[in-house]
């Protein structure tokens, strides 16, 4: 706890960094030996998480980054997704993993599968550092999951509200959504000291 804020540290930063590193390792003993595959990062929750799960590997991987937009106004999803920065790598015939920051409902990564798909890889995977399985709506397949995580809102390590948080190096807890949405910065002072007061 730092400041009159509590700050609920769900995963501390060398619990994620130990994870990755096994995440690493699995995934590249799947795709060693065949052609480099396509790590298709999602913007812009998985920066982080990809910017760590590519140094964790020992193969060569071809990076590629896609930005997706829900419709929905809110933070939960709607499944109605839209392109917003495709690919520039062509995906036929190349294996492909999906790499996510967290899985809620699951609406977005199914519409990503079903897109990506359409596109003829030889084969289609997903890592995810976080699933709230609890909350899926859909069911979806995860080839790999670094933590199963409960129904709570998360920030830290690429995850954000409105744009803030993402460079925290733990994953936080946020007990009292309804004060954040109120008080975006709520976590700023708490974090960061000697940021500047806006
Ligand atoms: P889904 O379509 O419901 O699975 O939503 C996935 C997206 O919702 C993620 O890529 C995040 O952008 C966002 N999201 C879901 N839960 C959280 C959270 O706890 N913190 C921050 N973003 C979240």
């Amino acid at each position: 706890m730092k400041g009159a804020v509590d700050l609920d540290i769900l995963i501390p930063e060398a619990k994620l960094s130990a994870r990755v590193l096994e995440l690493g390792s699995e995934i590249s003993h799947v795709f060693r030996g065949g052609e480099p595959p396509v790590m298709v990062c999602v913007l812009k929750g998985s920066v982080v998480f990809l910017a760590d799960l590519v140094r964790a590997m020992d193969i060569d991987v071809n990076v590629d980054f896609m930005s997706i937009s829900s419709y929905s106004e809110s933070r939960s999803s709607s499944g109605v997704v839209r392109i917003v920065k495709d690919l520039e790598t062509d995906l036929t015939g190349r294996d492909v993993l999906i790499v996510e920051d967290i899985v809620d409902t699951g609406l977005t990564l199914h519409y990503l599968r079903r897109t990506l798909s359409a596109r003829d890889p030889a084969s289609l995977r997903t890592v995810t550092l976080l699933d709230k399985a609890v909350r899926r709506i859909i069911p979806v397949e995860l080839e790999w999951s670094g933590f199963e995580i409960p129904d709570t809102f998360v920030l830290g390590y690429g995850l954000d509200h409105e744009g803030l948080y993402r460079n925290v190096s733990d994953l936080i807890v946020v007990p009292d959504i309804a004060h954040l949405v109120a008080e975006p910065r709520m976590y700023v002072a708490p974090l960061w000291p000697n940021a500047a007061p806006t």
